[in-house]
């Protein structure tokens, strides 16, 4: 499920569960196998685990994790810990080149917006400058953006009329604030300001030229009028999280491109795959952009949309490169694409597919990374094996490989070339019996440990054992139905943490977290038992990696009624496993994304998307700027605050969160 359509959900909390966590028993699953890892590696609560007492200290003695954790608060503005500061460094709108012109509600159109940082920022990476330095006072913050709310950015339009309402100029502004930023930024004693002049600031926006590349490039199925050739594409969109390989270029997933298309879908040929897509009859058409470029409408160019929904490949040292879509990692909806490298020098790429029910992917590349030669690296992405993942009850989890020829993907089964199989990755994941998960979204590699930590954020149609058809119901690795609350999963690579092998067939797992109000038995969660009534979480959405080890997640509900979506850390390792504490909260309306620090620790970035899409009096959708009543951190023009990166230092200048 898109982030869009997540903040669209409706809270729905506090259901009688019924049959849930202990129904994986009836599945013919031993519950202490599931809970083997998982209880072994710390002193977890029992089922039904009771959390600390209300106002209690987070874990004090046993956490590394030593900032004072917040309060719960609901409100307009944001939060953090105290002696720590909070500035906003980049909002919408914002000059990202020395002779961008002012952020003007009134006259904003394409090559305002393409001179401007984005809407809706999600993926967040600071890579040092110079490249290859371990800086942290100066770099590149490499940014996606997501997508809009058109009512939500422009006065005067509504959920209901913006697709009439909006101006020529509106879409034109919309399709250059997707996509990504790449801005350069300089600390300057606690404070960080942005490289106006920098030389590799630039924009990619849905008319920015990008090469196809991989399987799929030159099937016939990507050719359209305006590209005979089926190897070129204007724009990337939907553009969600992502990762940065270790020749620094940036891999952004695209996430949910189908809501930007419009027509009549049954005009297409292959009705199966677009439905399997993402394809919303209510929900699609987004932007208008088919009012100004049809190949956004299927009669009109029944083949465009098979050009997006693919994982790009940006160098933000070379504003002048094409951007390349890398068809070999497949076509689903893309949260992200994590990076790891095997011992062997081969790269890997982790992958979750955002939807109820849909998988966990990995490709491994066939050659090696070359770290002496930039250039050698190019194009490594486009040769290689994509995988996906079946867990098992006795606690390994396997790479079933999907390659065309191989096991069920015959030419008979429609997966004649490599081509079929990337073009219709979901449905071949399907033949290889592969485990669906409950809306897999942070997908990442703990550098220090060499472990994977994976949000499952929430799947309220996983149905309890029994309850229907077998890939719908409860299994190990979603082990509760409804699942509302997500659950976090940590998958361990042979070989790890000295050398882990990410190209390895088998990994072993355990269930890390299992996410809900620890005080509410129905909820079945599982965390430390010093878990405070502040630091439990639902709907964990990103991860990021501290450099002392400690994960961060951030949250993207709707959260249950009365709370905000937040971010939270906690300890992977020690007595402090498991044990989340609250850190900042964002204000209601919006989630944070993508915690990225610089390597010293000293400096936290976190991405705030879409302030003011809920009210906050009653928690419905915001249907208008009128409608969304935050301000936070200003008012522009009678708009609710703009989304935004904020930084978050020390003080005292020192790690972040020790
Ligand atoms: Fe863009 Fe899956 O969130
Ligand atoms: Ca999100
Ligand atoms: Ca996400």
């Amino acid at each position: 499920m898109t982030d869009r359509q997540k903040t669209r959900q409706r809270p729905t909390r506090r259901q009688n569960f019924g049959q849930t966590y202990g129904s994986v028993l009836a599945d013919g699953v031993s519950r202490r196998t599931v809970l083997k890892g998982f209880l072994a590696s710390t002193a977890l609560a029992a089922i039904g685990s009771a959390s600390a007492p209300a106002g209690a200290k987070a874990g004090e003695n046993v956490s590394s994790l030593k900032f004072t954790e917040l309060t719960r608060v609901r409100d307009n503005t944001d939060h953090w810990p105290e002696g720590y500061d909070r500035q906003v460094l980049l909002r919408w709108g914002d000059a990202i080149f020395s002779d961008s012109p002012a952020f003007d509600l009134a006259t904003l159109d394409g090559p305002a917006a393409e001179h401007q940082f984005g809407y809706n920022n999600d993926f967040t990476a600071f890579i040092p400058l110079p490249h290859g330095s371990h800086s942290s006072d100066h770099g590149l913050l490499v940014v996606s953006h997501e997508y809009v709310d058109p009512y939500l950015m422009f006065p005067g339009l509504t959920d209901e009329d913006f697709r009439e309402k909006l101006s020529d100029a509106q879409i034109r502004a919309i399709m250059a604030a997707t996509g990504v930023s790449i801005v350069e930024v300089r600390r300057n004693g606690n404070a960080w300001e942005v490289v106006k002049d920098g030389q590799y600031n630039h924009r990619v926006h849905m008319g920015t030229e990008m090469a196809i590349s991989g399987p799929a490039a030159g099937d016939d199925r990507l050719k359209t009028k305006a590209d005979p050739t089926g190897r070129t594409v204007f724009g990337t969109i939907s553009n969600c999280n992502g990762g940065i390989t270790p020749w620094g270029t940036m891999l952004s997933g695209e996430e949910g491109a189908m809501d930007v298309f419009a027509g009549d879908h049954k005009t297409l040929p292959d009705q199966e795959l677009v439905e399997r897509q993402g394809w919303d009859e209510e929900e699609n058409d987004l932007y208008s952009l088919s009012r100004l470029e049809p190949r956004f409408k299927f009669e009109e160019e029944p083949n465009e949309w098979m050009k997006f929904d693919w994982v790009v490949e940006i160098d933000p040292f070379d504003p002048a490169a094409k951007p390349v879509k890398r068809t070999a990692l497949g076509r689903f909806t893309h949260e992200g694409a994590q990076v790891a490298l095997a011992p062997d020098g081969r790269v890997v790429i982790y992958m979750g597919d955002d939807d109820d029910f849909e998988y966990l992917y990995r490709f491994v590349t066939r050659d090696k990374y070359n770290p002496n030669d930039r250039a050698a690296n190019k194009d490594l992405l486009d040769s290689g094996t994509l995988s996906v993942a079946k867990f098992s009850s006795d606690g390994s989890v396997e790479w079933l490989p999907l390659v065309a020829g191989q096991g069920p993907l015959t030419a008979e089964a429609g997966f004649a070339t490599q081509a079929d199989v990337v073009l219709n990755t979901r449905a071949a994941a399907d033949l290889l019996d592969a485990t669906p998960m409950d809306g897999p979204e942070g997908f990442i590699p703990h550098t220090g440990t060499g472990k994977l930590y994976v949000a499952m954020t929430e799947n309220e149609d996983r149905l309890p054992a029994g309850g229907g058809d077998e890939s719908e119901t409860i299994n190990v690795a979603n082990p509760r139905g409804p699942n509302p609350n997500g659950h976090l999963l940590e998958l361990v690579p042979p070989g790890a943490p000295e050398k882990p092998d990410h190209a390895a067939e088998k990994f072993t797992w355990d269930v890390f977290v299992l996410c809900g109000d620890p005080a509410v038995p129905a909820d079945e969660c599982r965390y430390h038992p010093e878990t405070t009534a502040n630091g439990w979480f639902t709907d964990p959405d990103n991860i990021g990696v501290d450099p002392a080890g400690r994960i961060w997640v951030t949250t993207d509900g709707p959260p249950p009624e009365g709370l905000a979506d937040a971010l939270y850390a906690m300890d992977t390792e020690g007595p402090g496993r498991a044990l989340p504490k609250l850190f900042y909260i964002p204000p209601v309306g919006s989630e944070c994304c993508s915690p990225a620090f610089t390597p010293d620790g000293t400096t936290l970035f976190v991405s705030v998307q879409h302030p003011g899409a809920l009210r906050l009096d009653d928690n419905e959708d915001a249907t208008s700027v009128a409608d969304a009543g935050t301000n936070w951190p200003d008012f522009v023009n009678g708009m609710p605050a703009r989304p935004s990166l904020v930084v978050i230092t020390k003080q005292d200048k020192g790690v972040i969160g020790s």
